[in-house]
């Protein structure tokens, strides 16, 4: 098959299983296979540039790196809703509205989804344009960050109009949410505080590639346009889901507003179940003639209007402040409640968050407090009752040694938490450094997770990250009956973490602030441990990337004798600690230029000329910027990419003279 023919072919079929897997959930490839599809029109299509695809699948991954946004009006306002609280002000509504257009009228209900808004305009069925509501009247232009997520179509099917915008709402889903939260606190940020704010940070990132990472949903609802197919709201919705557009399939045709009552009482109670966030239902006139007749007032439609559910909201007694030490050594306090039904669970316990809240709220133990369930999943205090308070409380004193370790807390500015500081002996940060270890973005131990981690420590079996490379499979044995299986993965799991390449098991190592990136970083630049162990704060601030928090973090991980004798174990149980022997640096003939390989050439394939760059101190980048300090240029260099060059006076160099730069 020609190039053009099969980059055509998996094009279609990537974009057909992107559909099946984030659209109808129903995938039919496994992800392996999904991968090497996507790969290989990645490799084809960077052999051909001439077939370059702004909206093929392979744009998906990101890689633009976006400074700021760039603001663009809206061609129609982004407006907002209208709020209700109960029935009654339902029923007002339907009142005044079919007083306004003097005839029955039906309804569309559907879920309002607590995420961030966005408006995607399509022209010739391509996706052209992603923008946030902003003020309403223009929005940020985010459409490189929006087309990594993989549910929103970059081409339509089927009998699209050529022009118009559909809107909805970009989201996270709950389980996608906790992994991020997790992956975000064993890097040591902050976590989110609840799926919206997740979905809108990570929105406005500036690398798409991350962006990509994140496991942001879109459902749509609301479309816009002079061409569209029909006049009813709910068939232009369902047509919409031919072309591949994600359209809730809750939302639901109601004829009187006895019935949108209905709908919404069904998913106050129901609305627990589902896998992400909603804070109410909108209500929506059905026919869009009715919808141009009644029109908008200055803020929001007339045709629509928004059913807030009220986040229940239930009194009952503090009765013991407790505190968590989590595995970063972050100390969180815990309410414990008298129990007490809320929403449909047994609340026994509420997160306070930290002391500032704790102080805000003036919060005793004894107190009547309030609590609530709103969207969010975990319970939390919003008020205590001081009326009810005993004449003789005292306010909370906050915690001041660990309740694990006895360690003195620290708190330091600028930070809503208090810390454990005694990272090597605290069990919780023991065990989460562990847990951090065999991490699959670290040493990929799958066979080990957090229940054996916990077995084998409280046992004693392990207290040192090296003691697990010391286990035998008669040490495990006694723990699990037919344990047989379980004992030979574990210690095939630890022998194979032994190939892992020198930056993860640095990343592994669990050093503060050290994340994936940074670990490649000094890498990249140390080549091996002891070079980084040796490595001053100064020498190591020199290094791109590196600042004074993180070199400070270096140098005290290292400076620590426990941390020096767990490096030589590791060592002497075969983890690698050195760069391999391919992308050891040659020379530094290149360092500090970025530079761009395009086209095709005659002594070397890309990879190897990629290879080159890397070896000589050079940076491969991807696109044409005032940065770029050359680009090598082969045979069928794409015509935008040479244009781009010229208009920004990037030189361009041939094969023979770049080898002539490295000798
Ligand atoms: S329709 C002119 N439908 O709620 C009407 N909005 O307060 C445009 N939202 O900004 C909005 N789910 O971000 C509509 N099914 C839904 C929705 C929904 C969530 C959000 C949306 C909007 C806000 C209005």
């Amino acid at each position: 098959m020609r190039a053009d023919e099969r980059i055509i072919f998996l094009k279609s079929e990537l974009k057909q299983h992107n559909y099946n897997y984030y659209v109808l959930d129903k995938p039919t490839i496994s992800d392996y296979d999904f991968d090497m599809l996507l790969e290989e029109l990645i490799q084809l299509e960077q052999k051909h540039p001439e077939f370059y695809d702004i909206n093929s699948p392979s744009q998906r991954v990101g890689g633009e790196l976006i400074k700021s946004f760039k603001t663009v009006p809206h061609k129609y306002r982004m407006l907002s809703l209208g709020n209700t609280y109960s029935s009654e002000e339902l029923r007002d509504f339907d009142k005044r509205i079919t007083k306004l257009v003097e005839t029955d009228i039906e309804y569309v209900c559907e879920l309002k989804y607590d995420g961030v808004s966005i408006s995607l305009t399509y022209e010739n069925g391509e996706l052209i344009r992603a923008l946030t509501r902003g003020n309403g009247v223009e929005g940020d232009d985010v459409t490189t960050n929006v087309k990594t997520i993989k549910s929103i179509p970059l081409k339509l099917n089927g009998d699209f109009p050529n022009s118009f915008e559909i809107r909805g709402e970009i989201f996270l889903p709950h389980n996608g949410f906790e992994e991020m939260n997790k992956a975000r606190i064993s890097d040591d940020l902050e976590p989110f505080a609840n799926p919206r704010n997740a979905a809108s940070g990570s929105l406005k990132m500036q690398d798409s590639k991350e962006v990509s990472k994140r496991p942001l949903d879109c459902f749509l609802y609301y479309l816009l346009g002079k061409e569209l197919p029909y006049q009813i709201h709910y068939d232009n919705l369902q047509e919409a889901k031919k072309w591949g557009f994600k359209i809730p399939s809750e939302t639901t045709v109601c004829n009187s507003i006895d019935k949108v009552i209905e709908f919404v009482n069904y998913w106050d109670e129901k609305r627990l179940n589902l896998s992400y966030d909603i804070d109410g239902i909108v209500i929506k006139v059905n026919d869009l003639k009715l919808q141009d007749q009644m029109g908008f007032t200055a803020k929001s439609p007339r045709w629509a209007i928004a059913y807030k559910f009220k986040s229940e909201q239930v009194s009952t007694t503090l009765n013991e402040i407790t505190y968590q030490v989590g595995r970063t050594g972050a100390i969180t306090p815990v309410a414990n409640l008298e129990p007490i039904l809320l929403a449909g669970t047994m609340v026994k316990r509420a997160s306070l968050h930290n002391s500032d809240q704790i102080e805000k709220l003036d919060i005793r133990e004894g107190d009547k407090v309030f609590v609530e369930k709103g969207g969010e999943i975990i319970p939390k205090i919003v008020g205590v009752a001081l009326k009810d308070r005993n004449l003789f409380s005292q306010p909370t004193v906050y915690l001041s040694y660990c309740t694990e370790c006895n360690s003195k807390l620290i708190r330091t500015e600028g930070d809503a938490k208090h810390y454990c500081p005694n990272e090597l002996h605290c069990p919780p940060q023991i065990k989460g450094r562990f847990e951090h270890f065999i991490n699959k973005k670290a040493l990929n131990v799958v066979s080990i997770g957090p229940e054996t981690i916990d077995l084998l420590y409280s046992n004693g079996l392990i207290k040192n990250l090296a003691d697990l490379y010391d286990l035998k499979k008669d040490d495990l044995l006694p723990f699990k009956k037919d344990g047989d299986k379980w004992a030979n993965n574990i210690i095939l799991g630890l022998e194979e973490s032994k190939n892992i390449p020198f930056e993860r098991v640095l990343f592994a190592l669990g050093i503060r602030f050290v994340g994936e990136t940074v670990s490649k970083v000094l890498v990249k630049e140390y080549h091996h441990i002891d070079n980084i162990i040796n490595a001053t704060k100064e020498e190591l601030e020199n290094v791109d990337e590196i600042g004074e928090k993180i070199a400070e973090s270096v140098v005290s991980f290292f400076s620590n004798d426990e941390n020096k004798t767990l490096i030589l174990r590791l060592k002497e149980h075969g983890l690698t600690f050195e760069i391999g022997e391919d992308k050891k640096a040659i020379s530094d003939k290149l360092l500090g230029m970025s530079i761009i390989i395009s086209g095709v050439f005659e002594m070397y394939s890309r990879d190897e000329l990629k290879k080159i760059i890397e070896q000589h101190g050079g940076k491969n980048v991807g696109s044409i910027s005032k940065k770029t300090t050359f680009v090598v240029a082969g045979q069928n260099m794409g015509p935008s990419k040479l244009k781009k060059a010229e208009s920004l006076n990037v030189p361009l160099i041939s094969e023979d003279e770049f080898i002539k730069k490295i000798s």
